[in-house]
C-alpha cells in the first residue's frame, strides 16, 4: 500500500474563518483539518465515548433517519465555500457522470412524471443541468443542494454531504444506481477519492492520492496525517450489539460519527480526541446534539439476511463446525468478535497490513463483527480479499490451518449464511 506524505497543512493554506466561541483562526484546505490545541477548552475524553443507552422510540428513529440521511451538519461551509464543489457539479456534472463514479439516484424521491420522462429516454443525462434538476428534488443520496431559480434558469448555489453519501446505496429498481434506498448498505461502487479530486481547490500532489483510492475505499485520516492506506467503506448495519465501531475499535458508535462528521465531512460542530491531538470547537455546535438519534437510528438498521438460495445449507451446517474449530477463538458471541470483551489484534496475528492500524489510537485492529457477508466484499479493512473464498485461503495458510478444500468450501458457505 502506497504511503505518501503532503504535509499535515498542505503547500498551501487558507486562512478560513474565525469562530466564535474560543475565538481562533483555522486553516483548512481538502489536506487539513483545523486544528485547535490551545484554545483551553479542557478535553480529558474523546468526544462520543462512553456507553450510552438508545432511544428507540418512533421520533428518534425517524429524527436519526432524517439525520443520516439529510443533515450536512452544516459542511457546506467545506464542500462549497472552500472545495467549490457546487460550481463543478453544476458546470460538468452529469447524470451520467454522476452514476459512472458511483453516486446513487433515490427513485422515491422523482415525480411521476419526471420518472416517465427518464424512462422514457426524454431526459438528457449528458446535461449538467439535469444533476442541478435532481439535486433540486433531493435525489441524489448523500448529496444535499440549494438551488435557486432567477428567470427560470436553475442556480446550484450550496452543497453539502450527508452520512448516506458513503453508507447506503439504492436497490437499481428503476435501473442501475437509480432506486430505493439501502440504508446502511456502503456504497461500494462510490469513487469517494475520485470525486473529491473535481476539486479547484487541491494540489495536484493531494489529487493523485484521491485518484488512487479507486470506487468503495476512503482514507479518513488522510487530511490528518497525510499518508495514505485507504479502507474500505464498511456497512454501517448490523452494529447493535457492537461495543466498538470501526476497524480499529477507536470508540464507540457516536464517537466516530462525531469524528467523521467534524474532520472529514467538515461539519460546524465539535470534536476532540487528546489522543490525536485534535480539539475542534466551532459554536453552534451541528453535530452534538443529533449523535444520540443517530446512533439510535444506526443500531436500529439490522443486517440484510442472506437471500434464499444464496447458500448451499447442508455445506453450511458443515462450515459451522470448522468455524467453531479454526475461527471462534476471535470471532465469538453473538456479533463473532472478542473486541466486546476489550480484545484487539496486531496485525501479525492474522497477517494483515499493519500500515493502517500504525496510525490510530490503538495500533490493533478489531476482530470485525461478521454479518451480512454475502452483501459487501471485498474483505478485511483494506479489501485484500476479494471474495470469501479468498479470506478462507488467506487464514488457511497464514495460520496454518490444514483445511481440506471440501473443509473450505463448506466454510465459505457458512460465511455466506451469517
Ligand atoms: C466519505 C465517506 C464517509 C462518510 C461521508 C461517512 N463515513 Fe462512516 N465510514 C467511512 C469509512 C472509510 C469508515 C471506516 C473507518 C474505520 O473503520 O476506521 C467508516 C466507518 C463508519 C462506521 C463503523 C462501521 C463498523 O463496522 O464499525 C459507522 C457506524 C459509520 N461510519 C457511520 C457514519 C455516519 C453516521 C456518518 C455521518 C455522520 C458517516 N459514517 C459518514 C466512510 C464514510
Ligand atoms: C486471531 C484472531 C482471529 C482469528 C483466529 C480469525 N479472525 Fe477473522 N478477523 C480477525 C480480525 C482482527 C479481522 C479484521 C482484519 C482486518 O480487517 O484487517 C478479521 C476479519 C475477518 C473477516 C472480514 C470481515 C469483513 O467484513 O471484512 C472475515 C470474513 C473473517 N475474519 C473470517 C474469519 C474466519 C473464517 C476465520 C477462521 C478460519 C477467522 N476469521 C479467524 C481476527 C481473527
Amino acid at each position: 500500500m502506497s504511503t505518501e506524505s503532503v504535509g499535515a497543512c498542505g503547500p498551501f493554506l487558507m486562512l478560513k474563518s474565525i469562530l466564535r466561541a474560543g475565538v481562533f483562526l483555522v486553516c483548512c484546505t481538502v489536506a487539513c483539518v483545523p486544528q485547535n490545541k490551545s484554545n483551553g477548552a479542557s478535553a480529558t475524553t474523546p468526544t462520543g465515548a462512553g456507553s450510552a443507552s438508545d432511544d428507540f422510540s418512533p421520533q428518534t428513529l425517524a429524527a436519526g433517519r432524517q439525520v443520516f440521511r439529510f443533515d450536512t451538519f452544516g459542511d457546506e461551509q467545506f464542500w462549497t465555500d472552500t472545495a467549490r464543489m457546487h460550481e463543478v457539479v453544476q458546470r460538468s456534472v452529469s447524470p451520467a457522470t454522476a452514476l459512472s463514479v458511483g453516486l446513487k439516484v433515490d427513485a422515491d424521491a422523482i415525480p411521476a412524471d419526471v420518472a416517465a420522462a427518464i424512462k422514457a429516454g426524454k431526459v438528457d443525462l449528458a446535461d449538467p443541468a439535469t444533476t442541478v434538476t435532481l439535486l433540486k428534488l433531493n435525489a441524489v443520496v448523500g448529496l444535499k443542494g440549494t438551488v435557486t431559480t432567477v428567470n427560470g434558469k436553475d442556480n446550484l448555489t450550496r452543497l453539502g454531504i450527508t452520512c448516506a453519501l458513503c453508507h447506503s446505496t439504492v436497490d437499481d429498481a428503476f435501473s442501475k444506481g437509480i432506486g430505493h434506498r439501502k440504508d446502511g448498505w456502503p456504497n461500494r461502487d462510490l469513487n469517494v477519492g475520485a470525486i473529491i479530486a473535481l476539486s479547484p481547490a487541491i494540489t495536484p500532489a493531494q489529487k493523485a492520492v484521491y485518484n488512487s483510492w479507486g470506487p468503495g475505499k476512503y482514507d479518513p485520516r488522510f487530511n490528518i496525517d497525510g499518508k495514505s492506506t485507504p479502507l474500505v467503506l464498511p456497512p454501517a448495519y448490523g452494529l447493535a450489539q457492537v461495543r466498538n465501531e470501526t476497524y480499529t475499535a477507536e470508540g464507540p458508535i457516536s464517537y466516530w460519527n462525531a469524528y467523521v462528521a467534524v474532520t472529514q465531512m467538515h461539519g460546524h460542530g465539535n470534536f476532540s480526541d487528546p489522543r490525536l491531538g485534535i480539539n475542534i470547537r466551532q459554536t453552534p455546535d451541528m453535530v452534538g446534539p443529533k449523535l444520540a438519534s443517530l446512533r439510535a437510528y444506526q443500531h436500529s438498521i439490522e443486517a440484510p439476511a442472506s437471500p434464499p438460495g444464496s447458500f448451499d445449507a447442508d455445506a453450511s451446517t458443515r462450515g459451522r463446525v470448522v468455524f467453531n474449530q479454526n475461527c471462534v477463538t476471535c470471532h465469538v458471541g453473538v456479533n463473532n468478535t472478542d473486541n466486546n470483551s476489550g480484545v484487539l489484534h496486531t496485525a501479525s496475528e492474522t497477517g494483515q497490513d499493519a500500515s493502517y492500524a500504525l496510525r490510530t489510537a490503538n495500533k490493533s485492529y478489531r476482530t470485525t463483527p461478521l454479518r451480512a457477508l454475502w452483501q459487501h466484499a471485498p474483505y478485511f479493512h483494506d479489501g485484500s480479499a476479494a471474495t470469501l473464498q479468498d479470506v478462507v485461503t488467506h487464514y488457511n495458510n497464514f495460520r496454518r490451518l490444514g483445511l481440506s478444500a471440501a473443509q473450505q468450501r463448506d466454510l465459505v458457505q457458512y460465511l455466506k449464511s451469517l
